[in-house]
């Protein structure tokens, strides 16, 4: 009995499970699972009114480019645990014309005042209430920028044509769904903390917003005005920027107007590779999904996996001894590529990937106290916080075959859960995914060192992975992407092996089962669905299969077919998520 309340307490440690119930198991998914067909245009997200934002702007001429940007400011009013204006995020782009891939990096900043040790109390341990709740959680926002950005550079339409519908369903409300109401109700107690929050997000007797009921935000409309009207300056000046720092100095949070507007959305040179046939267009530093993501698909492109069978256990053996490597890597070298040197093209070498395989035993899992990159000084096995991996990603693409894939996040369910009095936004708490001590965990049990401490101006490693997948001939094949925090470059790549190494469908690729490991601490988290024969082999090779959980991630995923068939795959494990074809 004890050992079932310890592995739950596990689970619910790292995060994985979220704060609300999804009684379904995975497995029953598969058969309420279907894909959606297009032959023109497709939009997949978390949350189905948003989906049918950028649907909408894709018949009214616009590109994919515009429905990204359409969706993202949708989702900000319609998906407020992870949608935001207060976050970063990341998006990768295909150009069909030129034939070109490109990345928007708009992840947040560390404000000019913050410093190393700003979350260490006075026994030079991490604060986790300061690092992960407070005001001083909060990164410089990227998202207006980086959505602009795209807008500005790529997209069609006008920004006021692609932000009239979020600025719609702010200002006359939208229906709440179950999703939303569940977890409104579940987040409560930390969310009604904030009276600004408690005002946004609850009614006036404190009451939840139950199914079907309307939530009307007209400060986050105001918001949304100001920036349609007159572009970044509608949010990095004026009145929202004034109520930004505002609220900085009333609660000793560290964001100045200086901050705000020297705050810059990056384009960046996607990181590439081979897997097989396929080449891989993700995002490089300062996420690390990109780079370990290639890395683990190297290391499992020299096995013949598809001989192995779809998660057997010889098949998990070789991502979880892949895995393991990566994560172990990635505390020691990955940061932001401004500050610290990544060695982006050694990490995702082919050479530097046999030499891992060739130290991964076929038949006996390696224990991760022996993988060496950053275990020195890591103090014990990292514990995190039972909160839950919000982040979101959705997918879009168009007629003429151009291609968004954007994750973007308020890190945690609701970022800090503070929200800027007036504004009608929530805060993000990005500041915790730097390493706020080398060897201590953020909240997904991730350690880190030098490379990714805190600096002003300096944006927090991040590990979300928007991808886009290509065939033999270039075009694209596959949009996807993930939130869950650690777990988000895991559960990517598996989806990618599942259509590209299995040949599944993209909407069986989403609903098979996933497991995901991270070198610390050493355990295997896998979903329903592995066979319990499975699992007993894997104990047998010495692996540690403890973890449970009834979700890894939400893969919102486009996947094209011969011609310009597309096929779109919501991930049934987050209620509410939608694909939603162009109409003509
Ligand atoms: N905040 C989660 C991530 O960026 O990886």
């Amino acid at each position: 009995m004890k050992n079932i309340f310890a592995s739950a307490a596990a689970i619910l440690a790292l995060g994985l499970i979220s704060a609300v119930a999804h009684a379904a198991p995975i497995l029953d998914l598969k058969a309420r699972f279907h894909p959606v067909m297009s032959e023109t245009g497709m939009v997949v997200s978390q949350e189905m009114i948003a989906s049918r934002v950028g649907s909408d702007i894709l018949a009214a001429g616009g590109n994919a480019i515009d429905a990204a940007v359409a969706t993202g400011f949708a989702l900000a009013v319609t998906l407020p645990r992870a949608g935001n204006l207060g976050g970063g995020g990341f998006m990768v782009v295909h150009l069909a014309e030129p034939n070109k891939t490109i990345t928007i990096d708009y992840r947040e900043m560390a404000p000019s005042d913050a410093h190393r040790d700003m979350f260490l109390d006075k026994e030079g341990d991490v604060d986790n209430q300061k690092a992960r709740f407070s005001i001083k959680s909060s990164g410089v926002p990227g998202t207006v920028a980086g959505l602009i950005h795209a807008q500005e550079n790529y997209g069609l339409l006008s920004l006021k044509q692609v932000m009239q519908p979020a600025i719609n369903l702010a200002q006359n409300g939208f229906a709440v769904n179950a999703d939303l109401s569940d977890s409104l109700q579940s987040i409560g107690l930390r969310l009604q903390k904030d009276s600004a929050s408690k005002g946004y997000f609850y009614k006036a007797d404190g009451e939840f917003y139950q199914r079907g009921e309307t939530l009307v935000q007209k400060d986050l409309s105001k918001s949304l005005m100001s920036i349609a009207s007159v572009g970044r300056e509608g949010f990095y000046q004026g009145k929202t920027a004034d109520l930004i720092v505002a609220q900085m100095k009333r609660s000793g949070g560290l964001i100045t107007h200086q901050d705000l507007l020297n705050y810059k959305a990056v384009e960046r040179e996607p990181v590439c590779g081979q897997y097989r046939e396929t080449k891989v267009c993700t995002m490089p530093p300062p996420s690390s999904g990109g780079v370990h993501m290639l890395q683990m698909l190297n290391i499992l492109e020299g096995w013949d996996l598809k001989s192995m069978g779809h998660n057997s256990a010889d098949y998990i053996h070789r991502l979880v001894e892949s895995m393991r490597r990566a994560y172990a890597d990635r505390s020691l070298y990955l940061g932001d590529p401004d500050f610290f040197p990544v060695p982006v093209a050694q990490l995702t070498d082919k050479k530097y990937a046999a030499v891992l395989r060739s130290q991964i035993d076929p038949d006996r899992s390696s224990r991760s106290a022996d993988i060496k990159p950053g275990l020195p000084d890591q103090g014990g096995t990292p514990k995190a916080t039972k909160e839950s991996t919000e982040t979101t990603h959705y997918s879009t693409w168009d007629q003429w075959g151009n291609v968004v894939s954007n994750t973007y996040t308020l890190n945690f369910s609701y970022g800090s859960g503070i929200s800027v009095a007036g504004a009608g936004f929530l805060l993000n708490n990005e500041m915790d995914d730097f390493s706020s001590k080398p060897g201590a965990p953020n909240g997904y049990g991730l350690v880190g060192g030098i490379a990714n401490a805190i600096e002003p101006g300096k944006r927090p490693l991040s590990s979300m992975t928007p991808t886009i997948a290509f065939n033999s001939e270039g075009k694209p094949i596959l949009a996807t992407g993930s939130p869950g925090g650690s777990t988000i470059i895991t559960v990517t790549m598996q989806l990618l092996l599942n259509v590209v190494e299995f040949d599944m469908g993209v909407a069986d690729a989403t609903a098979a089962p996933r497991i995901h490991h991270q070198w610390l601490p050493d355990n295997i988290y896998y979903e329903s669905g592995v066979s319990m024969d499975t699992l007993n082999r894997l104990r047998e090779m010495g692996h540690k299969v403890n973890n449970k959980t009834s979700r890894l991630g939400a893969t919102e995923s486009i996947q094209r077919k011969a011609g310009t068939r597309l096929f779109g795959a919501p991930d049934y494990r987050r209620e509410g998520s939608g694909a939603v074809p162009q109409a003509h």
